[in-house]
This record gives structure tokens, C-alpha cells and sequence, in this order.
């Protein structure tokens, strides 16, 4: 049992609340000494370790206020995280403010109590996380701004070590020590090819799919291969050949693609623990996006799975074997969640991702996701949202798609520079980038909050 203490982190950095609320805050798991708050799980025996600083409360509430006090998120169980917010809300930027918590970073930070770095992947659609392995550079005025904000928070700057990027092969190198990386195409199920194809799963073509790939059964196969099976009319007998023939065109272009290879991704190879990985995305097609992302998903629901279940027995039985060097939890990232899952269309991740949320908890794996148009992300997905995080949002259903999601209850009354709203669509529209409600099981409001400044560089800034 850990009692690392959390007293006296931080300097103060807020004089006067912008908000306040008459509603009042009837459960919260808060430490006095020290103004600190924790989420996303209750306090037991005195144990503060496992814990992630999110950033500072910024309201001020009837009854017992907690204005000023830390946030810290409990790391140490599965969560599945969801923020909202428009376009430069500050999103990505939480997703790097999470990343740095749970990653190693090149110099001690406050902004951990006691944690153990936990294997992380990030979809980065944007390509702009390379830089979470850079401290921010004061050359850059946006840069320079940030490194005064770390001042003013009593923090230093620092940089994630032990973070890897990946980059679809043949596509365009940033930092110049990228992986690239491929797929196989014995790697893709049969609802994904017709995903991907844009055809149903009971259609001609996903027919063809479906025989070509029972042919090579579980052997690994290329996307030549498929192609030479499928011309062979031999095969065909009562195919119409404008079926064939239409899949081929579209299997060709994949061919000539460079994401394929006999050499694909193995999820195993990139588990080391406290590694961070990025897949750098942006120049792919959104369906090709969402295919990495079911194909990692996937594998690391199965490797990470099987490795519990075994542990679970073997621990049983008092055995002692060695089921290899696995981490015992990984987070899965996504920027963007509303490209790589959408609710409208098929996609290749939504069966996989689906398969995540409901039984990854028991196989130690943690999701959090992203978006601007939280109404536009699958629902079956977020299901089993137990943390939000919700920013600026403007558009009626995102607002109410949003508030659907959060895991306790939303505030009713808020007064900003004189002003009283009783509306939370109004409120939610009221806010700074980085401000946000941030809700968890264990509290029994949302609670206004502003995210701490970022340790390393944020890549996701706009041109000034
Ligand atoms: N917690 C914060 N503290 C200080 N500045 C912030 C914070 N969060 C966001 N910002 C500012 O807002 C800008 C936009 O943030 P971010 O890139 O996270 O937006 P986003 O919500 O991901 O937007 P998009 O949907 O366009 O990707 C940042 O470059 C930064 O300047
Ligand atoms: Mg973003």
C-alpha cells in the first residue's frame, strides 16, 4: 500500500474563480491537505499512488467549494475516457497532457504520484504528436508562452522518453527517425474487406471476399495472391465476372499501395512496458485510418487477453510459467474518434473497438477518445464511458450528445462575470480552450476545471 503523500504540489496559480455556481457538491473524493481531488476512483487506505495530475477546479460553489483544488486521475484501473469540444478547444492537447502522465519522462515531474509508466498506443490522425518526445523550444513564441505557464504552475518542462512513431510506409517522414510500418493482408477479416470495399457483407463481391479468403483459410496470405485467386475463372464457376472484376480494380489499388506487405505489424513486438507508440495517420484515407486502427485494436485485445487469462489461472494454481514480457496495462488513444468509428457509416473499427470497450477491462486495457462531433461517434462504443471531459461545443446534438455521455450529473445554474445561466447547452458554449466539465462515477457533478499546461511540446498549435 502506497501513501505517497500529495500535500503542497503546486503554487497557486488562480486568485479569483471566473464561475460560480449555487450547486452544490455532495460527494467528491478530496484530500484536504493540500487541496487535492481525485477521479475515477474512491480513496482507500490512505493510497494516493497511481495518480496523474489533470489540472486545477475553476468554480466556485455553494456550500463546500473546491476551487483551486489539483485534479489527479486514478491510472491504476481499465477507464474508458471520452473528451468533447470544437475545433481548438484543447483535445489533443489533453490527449498529451494524459500521454505525459502515463509515459516516462526525461526528468522527474509533480505531475505523477507514483506511477509506474504504462504502455501506451496513440492514433494520431493528425500527425502532430511527434513532438510529445521534444521539450517545448523558446524560440517558438507559442512555445516560449507555454514554458511561462509551466513557470507560473510550478512545473518544468519535459519530454516523453521511450516513445516510438510509426508512419505508414512510403509516406512522408517529420522527424526523420520514424518507423514505417505495413499491414498484412492476412491480417483483415472478412466485415473488414467489404468494410473497406464498400460492399456488403452478403453482396457479390463480399461473397468473392469471403471464398477467397476461406481458401487461404489461416495461412498468411498477400494481397497477390487474393488477386491471382480471384481471376482464375477456374474458381468461379457461377460468378458473374463483373463481380470479379470489379473487386479486382479495387484490390489492384491496394496492391499498388504501399500499406501492404508480407512483413505487417505485430502488435506483440511494439508491448514493451511504459513504451509510448504514435501512428502518425494523416496522409491515409479515413477507411484506411480506421483499418490500422481495427487491426491494433484487435491484436491487442487478443494478445492482452489471452496473457490475463493465463495469468489468472497460473496464479490459481500457484504455476509458475513464463507467459513472456507483456506490460499488465496498455492505453489505447484515439484522436479524432468520429473518423476512425463514425455512427453513419461502416467502418473497420467499429466491430473491434466495440469488442474493446466491453471486455477489455479484464484484459487490462484502458481507451480513451476524442472528438469535435461527439454525434457523430458510434454509439455502441461508447458505451462504457466512465470518464468525460467536455470543452467548448456549439451545435445543439454534439452539446446533447455529449451530456448523454457523462457519468454523473451536469450543473444546473452557473454565473460568469454577472450573468446567470440555467442552461448547460449555454454553458458549454462559455468556455476557454483547456477550460472544461470534467465527470467521473465518483463525484456527483461535473466539475469545472481547467487542464494543467503540457510538459513537452504541443504539435497541434494554429499558424499565428
Ligand atoms: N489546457 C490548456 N492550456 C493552455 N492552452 C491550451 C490548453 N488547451 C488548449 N490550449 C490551446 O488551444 C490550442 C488548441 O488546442 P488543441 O490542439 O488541443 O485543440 P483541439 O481541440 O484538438 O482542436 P482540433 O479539433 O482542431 O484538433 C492549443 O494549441 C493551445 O494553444
Ligand atoms: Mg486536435
Amino acid at each position: 500500500m502506497s501513501s505517497v503523500k500529495l500535500a503542497k504540489r503546486f503554487p497557486a496559480v488562480l486568485d479569483k474563480a471566473k464561475f460560480l455556481t449555487k450547486d452544490q457538491i455532495v460527494s467528491i473524493q478530496n484530500v484536504q491537505a493540500g487541496q487535492h481531488i481525485i477521479l475515477g476512483r474512491s480513496i482507500k487506505n490512505d493510497d494516493y499512488s497511481n495518480l496523474i495530475y489533470l489540472g486545477k477546479v475553476i468554480e466556485q460553489a455553494q456550500g463546500k467549494s473546491y476551487f483551486a483544488n489539483n485534479l489527479w486521475m486514478d491510472v491504476s484501473f481499465p477507464h474508458v475516457a471520452y473528451i468533447t469540444g470544437t475545433r481548438g478547444s484543447g483535445k489533443s492537447f489533453d490527449l498529451g497532457v494524459i500521454l505525459e502522465g502515463l509515459s516516462e519522462l526525461s526528468n522527474d515531474s509533480n505531475v505523477k504520484n507514483s506511477v509506474t509508466p504504462i504502455t501506451s498506443i496513440l492514433i494520431d490522425t493528425q500527425s502532430q504528436f511527434w513532438t510529445l518526445k521534444y521539450k517545448p523550444n523558446k524560440n517558438i513564441p507559442e512555445n516560449l508562452d507555454q514554458i511561462n505557464d509551466l513557470k507560473s504552475w510550478g512545473m518544468e518542462p519535459s519530454s516523453i522518453e521511450n516513445c516510438s512513431i510509426f508512419i505508414p510506409k512510403g509516406t512522408e517522414s517529420i522527424t526523420g527517425d520514424e518507423i514505417e510500418f505495413t499491414i498484412k493482408a492476412s491480417q483483415i477479416t472478412h466485415e473488414e474487406w467489404c468494410g473497406l470495399l464498400g460492399q456488403e457483407v452478403y453482396s457479390p463481391q463480399g461473397h468473392i471476399i469471403g471464398r477467397t479468403l476461406e481458401h487461404f483459410a489461416e495461412s498468411e496470405f498477400s494481397i497477390e495472391q487474393m488477386v491471382g485467386y480471384i481471376e482464375d475463372p477456374e474458381n468461379w464457376e457461377h460468378v458473374a465476372e463483373q463481380s470479379r472484376n470489379a473487386l479486382l480494380y479495387k484490390l489492384d489499388d491496394y496492391r499498388r499501395s504501399n500499406l501492404f506487405s508480407n512483413d505487417g505489424l505485430n502488435i506483440r513486438d511494439i508491448l514493451i512496458e511504459g513504451h509510448c507508440n504514435v501512428f502518425m495517420l494523416r496522409d491515409l484515407r479515413n477507411e484506411d485510418k480506421s483499418l490500422i486502427t481495427s487491426i491494433i485494436s484487435r491484436q491487442l485485445f487478443s494478445i492482452m487477453g489471452e496473457y490475463h487469462r493465463k495469468k489468472k489461472v497460473n496464479t490459481f494454481f500457484e504455476r509458475e510459467e513464463d507467459l513472456g514480457n507483456l506490460p499488465s496495462k496498455v492505453w489505447l488513444v484515439i484522436d479524432e474518434a468520429h473518423v476512425v468509428a463514425p455512427k453513419d457509416s461502416y467502418s473497420p473499427a467499429r466491430s473491434a473497438l466495440v469488442e474493446y470497450v466491453k471486455r477489455g477491462r479484464d484484459a487490462g486495457l484502458s481507451l480513451v477518445l476524442a472528438t469535435q462531433q461527439p454525434s457523430a461517434v458510434d454509439d455502441k462504443i461508447l458505451s462504457q464511458v466512465d470518464f468525460t471531459i467536455n470543452h467548448r461545443l456549439t451545435f445543439q446534438s454534439d452539446v446533447e450528445a455529449a451530456m448523454g455521455r457523462t457519468p454523473t450529473k451536469i450543473i444546473q445554474n452557473l454565473k460568469i462575470g454577472g450573468t446567470e445561466i440555467s442552461d448547460f447547452r449555454d454553458m458549454i458554449r462559455l468556455l476557454d480552450s483547456g477550460e472544461c466539465f470534467i465527470g467521473d462515477h465518483n463525484t456527483s457533478r461535473v466539475i469545472l476545471s481547467k487542464i494543467r499546461p503540457r510538459l513537452s511540446s504541443h504539435g497541434g498549435y494554429s499558424p499565428k
